[in-house]
């Protein structure tokens, strides 16, 4: 068994079916000794495919993503979320909806932060319906850089994240993979199979 499908069985709880309460570790408490295996981890896998810069959004992937970026050496850049388009040349911005939060955002970055032709792992803490590494695409497509890894901590492999991303031809990495979830338990897709 993989170290995050243990510290997951060990900490986490599934609220229902759907939802994985996981802040004891990683998106209110935060192990940092955790997220630095974490970060080593997405490096191990990410340190050959000439990745030039590393991307998340705020505020849970910031602590894995920054990780990662750090045993990387490499530059972490935080979209942010914002409640309103801005009508600015100097950013790029998509709006994302969160099904899971029922919310919707302006993904926003700052132009000068993703120069065209870098290199991007994306990583973010979950992964649900996708559309955040969606919205991720489309601000790099924006910007002329390249998508070349999506890293995930949580991947929920019951909602269809995984899906759009492969549809869209990318590759998703994650350090666990959640088959199915209840008060009764929780089991993984194991790692052979990823
Ligand atoms: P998607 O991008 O894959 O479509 O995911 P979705 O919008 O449905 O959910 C994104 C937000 O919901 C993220 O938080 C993510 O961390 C959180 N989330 C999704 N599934 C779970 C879950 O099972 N458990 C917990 N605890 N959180 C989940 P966010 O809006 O980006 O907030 P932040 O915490 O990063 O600020």
């Amino acid at each position: 068994m993989e170290f995050m499908e243990r510290r997951i069985l060990r900490d986490g709880k599934a609220l229902d079916q759907n939802i994985l309460l996981v802040d004891s570790f990683l998106n209110h408490q935060v192990d940092m000794a955790l997220m630095q295996e974490v970060g080593n981890a997405f490096a191990h896998r990410y340190r050959d495919e000439g990745i030039t810069r590393v991307v998340t959004i705020e505020s849970s992937g910031i602590a894995p993503a920054g990780m990662a970026a750090l045993a990387l050496r490499l530059p972490l850049v935080v979209l942010k979320k914002r409640n309103s388009r801005i009508t600015s040349a100097d950013v790029y911005q998509t709006s994302v909806q969160s099904f899971t939060k029922n919310t919707q955002y302006e993904l926003t970055v700052a132009r000068r932060f993703l120069p065209a032709g870098e290199r991007v792992l994306f990583i973010d803490d979950f992964l649900a319906m996708g559309e955040a590494a969606l919205g991720v695409m489309r601000i790099l497509d924006m910007a002329g850089c390249a998508l070349a890894g999506v890293g995930i901590v949580i991947e929920k492999s019951f909602q269809p994240g995984r899906q759009r991303i492969e549809e869209k031809g990318h590759e998703v990495f994650s350090l666990a993979r959640i088959a199915q979830m209840s008060a009764a338990g929780i089991t993984f897709i194991p790692a052979t199979e990823m």
